[in-house]
């Protein structure tokens, strides 16, 4: 049998098991992650982030990214084997991440992946970055099930998604613009404070007051679509205008007055599909995620309209290894074969 025979026999196998082992690899953008996962159940989640490396240049940079992958993978996946207690020869499947994100950083992860899944007989999954971050609401919790809404708001996307199944999703909204995570990544450069940008300005906005207009895009409009340059914008007119009249302003109070603004439209939008729809709950995704204001603000109107929310832990929101493993889990199951040795990165897939 040559290795793709052996790769469907073993594929099939797995599609009637429910408790095997799968190593996952994420190197989309910054973060070196490895995973070891079963089912739904997380065994180890192990995420080397290059964070302090980009910082000082105010953002990630792509071949930086590429070359400190390269460095920390043999690491990272041993350490995430470790952790999870178990060796090489007890995983049944090798997912990686393919796509989308920068190239050179996901072909780290995806070079690796197939030369494992080569040497050791393993069935590849190659997963969607996106699905992962939405598959993560599947993580020790057995009670959301399909179909269900999704509000995914991360560095490269903002979108409110109705998820049939792994194959099935819709979008139902999607912003037209930058991203929310964007949004808050360049509001928190023009405040002077380092990237990225979501938790810095969530620190301020804690200490600060809701006080300066914010202008909401598309108000009024039946469609669920967003946009956040204007936001954007808004929030660099005004600190520049205050600037040149020679006022100091309160970045505080800026972080605040920004944060509602672009937490209140994502939590509107998905309030409004999940009662379009008719959907019982809301499953929120992506690093945004992890904003408290957004976490606690969707609770709350959720409960008031009797919508029951779903909420990934914190560290499951932001690029993670164990959400590729649970979404690979989901795709075998949906019938997903697994990869050929011609598998490629994909930087730009949908
Ligand atoms: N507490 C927070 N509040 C607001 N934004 C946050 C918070 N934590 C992280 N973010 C934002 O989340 C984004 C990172 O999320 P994520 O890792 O999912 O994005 P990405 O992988 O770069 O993009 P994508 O997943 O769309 O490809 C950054 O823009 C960051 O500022
Ligand atoms: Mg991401």
């Amino acid at each position: 049998m040559d290795y793709n025979e052996k790769i469907k026999t073993k594929i099939e196998q797995l599609k009637n098991k429910e408790d095997f082992l799968i190593l996952a690899i994420e190197t989309s953008c910054d973060e070196t992650a490895a995973a070891v996962t079963r089912g739904r159940k997380v065994l180890s989640n192990i995420i080397s982030s290059q964070i302090d490396i980009h910082k000082r240049f105010g953002g990630v940079v792509p071949e930086i990214a590429s070359r400190n992958h390269i460095l920390a993978i043999d690491n990272v996946i041993e350490e995430a084997l470790i952790s999870a207690g178990v060796q090489l020869k007890d995983i049944s499947a090798v997912a990686v991440t393919y796509g989308a994100g920068l190239l050179g950083a996901l072909l780290v992860g995806v070079s690796y992946a197939k030369a494992l899944s080569y040497a050791l007989e393993l069935p590849l999954i190659g997963v969607n970055h996106i699905k992962g971050h939405v598959f993560a609401n599947f993580i020790d919790s057995d009670k959301l099930k399909f179909p269900f809404l999704c509000l995914l708001a991360s560095g490269g996307h903002t979108e409110i998604l109705k998820v049939n199944g792994y194959f099935d999703t819709q979008a139902l909204g999607k912003t037209t613009d930058d991203a929310a995570g964007e949004a808050f990544d360049k509001v928190a450069r023009v405040l002077g404070l380092p990237y990225p940008g979501g938790p810095e300005i969530e620190k301020y906005a804690q200490k600060g007051q809701n006080n300066i207009f914010m202008p909401r895009a598309y108000k009024g409009e039946s469609h669920l679509n967003f946009s956040y340059s204007g936001l954007k914008t808004a929030v660099i007119n005004y600190v520049h205008n205050s600037k040149a009249r020679g006022q100091t302003i309160n970045p505080y109070d800026v972080a605040c007055s920004f944060q509602t603004e672009a937490v209140g439209a994502l939590i509107d939008n998905a309030i409004r599909a999940a009662k379009r729809e008719n959907m019982p709950c809301i499953a929120l995704a992506g690093g945004v995620a992890a904003n408290t204001a957004l976490r606690e603000g969707l609770k709350a109107a959720a409960e008031r309209e009797g919508i029951e929310v779903f909420l990934p832990s914190k560290k499951l929101c932001t690029d993670n290894a164990a959400m590729i493993g649970v979404a690979a889990h989901f795709a075998v199951k949906e019938g997903k074969g697994g990869e050929d040795l011609y598998f490629d990165a994909n930087a730009a897939l949908e």
